[in-house]
Parts: structure tokens; sequence; C-alpha cells
């Protein structure tokens, strides 16, 4: 059997965890187009139920205003790896989550209790939709699919991290760097350190460090992963 093909073969979930800056979305989306899968940016959906946040002008450090606008948002993600589609209420916001808005109260809105039960329900019921998906967030291998096929936890040193984030955003002084380095170390601790579902790997995850590897190094170990475990299952 061609390469091509055995990795084709895959049938079931590949979850990839872990904080952010460590290139996960790049490598997430190549090898959910290698396997020919679905892609699931769950990341993607706590920043879109921010939108509806931040659009409703509640305080985001409310816990149960939040946890109601958010119960009554609809909250659309795509799941196809070449495309992204995110919308809220009908409304395209694949730009706007991008944004240092969204990207400074992520952090508070993911943290309530009963916006992660709401979207973890949503992304479950995505997944059982699809044959083969590549999930990536923070709490994948842990909470939303503890029985998953494939878990991987990718971290990297926070300065090669800050470095990866820098040259995405097109800054180059030491200054800029050094705020990303910190914005970086916050977002960690708070997502760490947060009661319901605190990012760590999940005890049966196999953890790659990529500060010192290559997009395409990584791509090539997840997909290596993800056919052994065919070749085991069959
Ligand atoms: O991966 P990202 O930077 O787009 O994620 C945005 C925020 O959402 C991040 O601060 C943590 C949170 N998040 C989460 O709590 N659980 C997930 N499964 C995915 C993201």
């Amino acid at each position: 059997m061609s390469e091509a093909v055995s990795e084709r073969a895959f049938r079931g979930q590949v979850t990839l965890d872990g904080p952010s800056g460590t290139g996960k979305s790049s490598v997430a989306r190549a090898v959910a187009a290698r396997l020919g899968a679905a892609y699931l940016d769950t990341g993607a959906m706590y920043r879109a139920a921010t939108v509806a946040v931040l659009d409703a002008g509640v305080d985001p450090e409310d816990g149960e205003a939040v946890a109601r606008v958010v119960a009554g948002a609809r909250i659309e993600v795509g799941t196809d790896a070449g495309t992204e589609r995110v919308a809220v209420d009908g409304t395209d916001v694949a730009e706007r989550i991008r944004g240092a808005e969204v990207t400074r109260t992520v952090s508070a809105v993911s943290a309530v209790p009963a916006v992660r039960r709401r979207l973890v329900d949503q992304q479950r019921g995505l997944v059982a939709a699809a044959d083969a998906v590549v999930v990536e967030g923070r709490d994948i291998g842990t909470v939303v699919l503890p029985d998953a096929t494939v878990k991987v936890y990718l971290t990297a040193a926070p300065e090669a991290r800050a470095q990866r984030r820098a040259a995405q955003l097109g800054l180059t002084t030491p200054g800029e760097i050094a705020e990303l380095a910190a914005d970086l170390r916050r977002r960690d601790e708070y997502d760490s350190s947060r009661a319901d579902s605190p990012l760590r790997p999940a005890a049966d995850a196999v953890v790659v460090d990529s500060t010192d590897l290559g997009r395409e190094q990584v791509v090539d170990r997840v997909v290596e992963l993800a056919r052994s475990a065919v070749e085991v299952r069959s």
C-alpha cells in the first residue's frame, strides 16, 4: 500500500492540544489535509462566543451574563481544512475573531463553565458527523474526546512561541516581542489554572516539543502517529 493511501485510510479522531504559539493551527490543518480528514478549530468557537459577548455589551467577567449571551447565540464553524468558516447569528466573523479585542477577552469567556458545556456539546456533535477528524484546542484529549484514536500535546519554549507569533503578525522590535511573550505567559497561566478543564496533557497523549522542529517535521510526526494507529487497528 502506498504511503498516501495508508494515510487516507485513517478513520478516527486526532486531538491536538497545547498552548498558543506552538504552530498548532497550521499543523492541525496540514495533518487534516494529509489524512483527508475534517478539521475542527475549537479555539475559533470560543473566539466566536467572545464576539457575541462583546457585541452584547456585557461585562466579560460576569459569568452569568456571559453564559446567558452565549446560550442565545448561534455559533457556526466549518470543518473543512482548506477554508475557514466562522459565523455568529449568521454574520461571518472569521476575520474579527483574530483581532486584539477578542484575543484579550477570550480567556475570561472560555473560563465560564456553562459556555464550555455548550460548546463541548456542539464540538462532540460535529466530531460525530465525521469519519476522520483532526480537532485542535486545549481540552480535547482530556475532556471533549477522552477516547480519541490519537492524542497529541504540542508544546514549545515560550521564547520560540513569542518569536513565531511575532513573525505571523509582522512584529520585529524586541519590545513588541517581549510584550507578546508576556501576553502568552498571561494566557497560559489563565488557561492552565482555571477550575474548569484546565490546559494540560492527557495521560495518554504523546507530547511533541516543537521548539527545534520545523512545521513539516511536526506534521510528519503527527501523521506518522495517526498511520500507526490505523496499522495497529487493521
Ligand atoms: O487556540 P486559540 O488561541 O484560538 O484559543 C482561544 C482561546 O480559547 C484560548 O485562550 C483558550 C480558549 N480555548 C479553550 O479554553 N478550550 C479550547 N478547547 C480551545 C480554546
